[in-house]
């Protein structure tokens, strides 16, 4: 694991912004795996801007994004898709046809899981997977005491998660209670991940993933057991 500690969110960003435009120079063709919340929020700001200054050709590049909430859709401002869109998607010449999240509103749930499982295949898997952490360690929103051999799945959210997320709604009880979320070894399975943690709610699951035992209890100590992980945390995320 390669820990890179940034002064502040700002500087957490950019860095994480640098480091995923030069694995898409790197490799044109790339599929990055995308994750949403306040945490990677300005790193795409940062990555729009200097995809479009330096006029990267994006055509070939794919995304398959983490997870979304059940029931949630394309014209739910709180949806994943509506983030992607607002943050990313409508910034960047990303093809849309190219662009993936689970589908929230899928009649057949589990068919949905089977189909995103699929077709993360079918692109030739995940080359670089983005991750931020809930405070009790989640990662996508595999909760703790998901099992470590999950693969894309229907979960339910804890009351810490539906509490910390409700900030985006109206109300608690307008936060969804249940989420497709892709599962600990899918994203095992991806090739390399780049882990971003920002501000003193995230010292404790920062912790337990550079100090910690690997436990099922603490979702994000699975990725100790990933060969290719890069962790860029502020100071506070840090405890410093
Ligand atoms: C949500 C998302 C996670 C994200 C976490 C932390 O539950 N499903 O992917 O990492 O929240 O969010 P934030 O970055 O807003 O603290």
């Amino acid at each position: 694991m390669k820990v890179i500690k940034a002064n502040d969110y700002d500087a957490m960003s950019k860095k994480a912004a640098e480091f995923i435009y030069e694995a898409i120079k790197n490799k044109p063709d790339i599929t990055l795996g995308l994750a949403t919340g306040s945490t990677p929020h300005r790193m795409y700001d940062y990555l729009a801007d200097k995809l479009n200054e330096n006029k990267i050709d994006l055509s070939k590049v794919h995304t398959v994004n983490l997870d979304e909430y059940v029931g949630l859709g394309e014209g739910d401002p709180q949806s994943y898709h509506h983030f992607m869109h607002e943050e990313f998607f409508d910034k960047v010449d990303i093809p849309l046809e190219n662009t993936h999240l689970p589908n929230g509103k899928a009649g057949d749930l589990e068919t949905e899981t089977e189909n995103y499982e699929q077709l993360i295949k079918d692109l030739g898997g995940i080359d670089l997977q983005l991750l931020g952490v809930g405070r009790n360690g989640h990662i996508g929103f595999n909760e703790p005491g998901t099992p470590f051999d999950s693969t894309t799945q229907v979960v339910g959210l804890t009351d810490l998660t539906i509490q910390d997320n409700s900030r985006f709604f109206e109300r608690v009880e307008d936060v969804p209670t249940e989420a497709l979320s892709m599962g600990l070894k899918t994203i095992m399975d991806t090739k390399s991940i780049l882990f971003l943690a920002s501000g003193e709610g995230k010292r404790d699951a920062v912790d337990a993933l550079l100090n910690g035992e690997v436990t099922e209890e603490i979702p994000v100590t699975i990725l100790r057991n990933h060969e290719d992980v890069t962790v860029i945390v502020d100071k506070a995320a840090a405890g410093e």
